[in-house]
């Protein structure tokens, strides 16, 4: 079932997301649901909290993306319980955008590896590096599970002008082509 995605200004875009167990009702269908959410907004990951769960859920797939072009092999893979050990390597300035934020993208300086611990799908751990395109996502998604939207990241200059579409955009004043719940509009569309 392809879910709203929860427009920037909505509270649960900014709660710290509770840990899960593996006995979180309705947890496949809702990785299902997530991964139908993402693919038909044509986006490369979602948080939990985009469809309105403030819980430590992410998924990710970079494997829509150019792997040439991007320098790094695309993951599937569904991040549950994250913690980033570490971010490290040289910080490197990449446009991003955000289903949650439609038709703004502005360049965020992220360092360019990532440590992380997980659990898969399965409640499997992992802990594995991270590195260019992949990292970044995975950064972006993590930064979503701490109430971090993309905007908050972006120089103060560009901060400040982009504040206006932000505010038009909890207001439903934009027209993306997946449908949206915004907090100032009180309705889904
Ligand atoms: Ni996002």
């Amino acid at each position: 079932m392809i879910l709203p995605v929860i427009a920037y200004g909505d509270p649960v875009l900014r709660k710290t997301g509770d840990k899960i167990n593996a006995d979180y009702p309705g947890l496949e269908q809702l990785i299902e649901d997530m991964f139908e959410t993402m693919y038909s907004s044509h986006g490369i990951g979602l948080a939990a909290p985009q469809i309105g769960r403030a819980i430590r859920l992410f998924i990710v797939d970079s494997s829509q993306i150019d792997a040439e072009e991007n320098n790094t092999i695309g993951i599937k893979q569904v991040f549950i319980n994250a913690e980033i050990l570490e971010r490290y390597g040289p910080k490197e300035e990449v446009e991003e955008g955000c289903l949650s934020i439609p038709f703004v993208r502005e360049n965020v300086l992220r360092p360019s590896k990532v440590h992380i611990r997980y659990y898969d799908r399965h409640f499997v751990e992992h802990e594995e590096v991270f590195d260019e395109m992949n990292a970044r996502v995975i950064q972006h998604e993590y930064d979503h599970t701490e109430g971090i939207m993309f905007t908050d990241l972006v120089k103060p200059l560009r901060k400040r002008l982009i504040k206006k579409k932000l505010i038009q955009i909890s207001k439903g004043a934009v027209n993306p082509s997946y449908k949206m719940k915004y907090p100032l509009a009180s309705k889904v569309r």
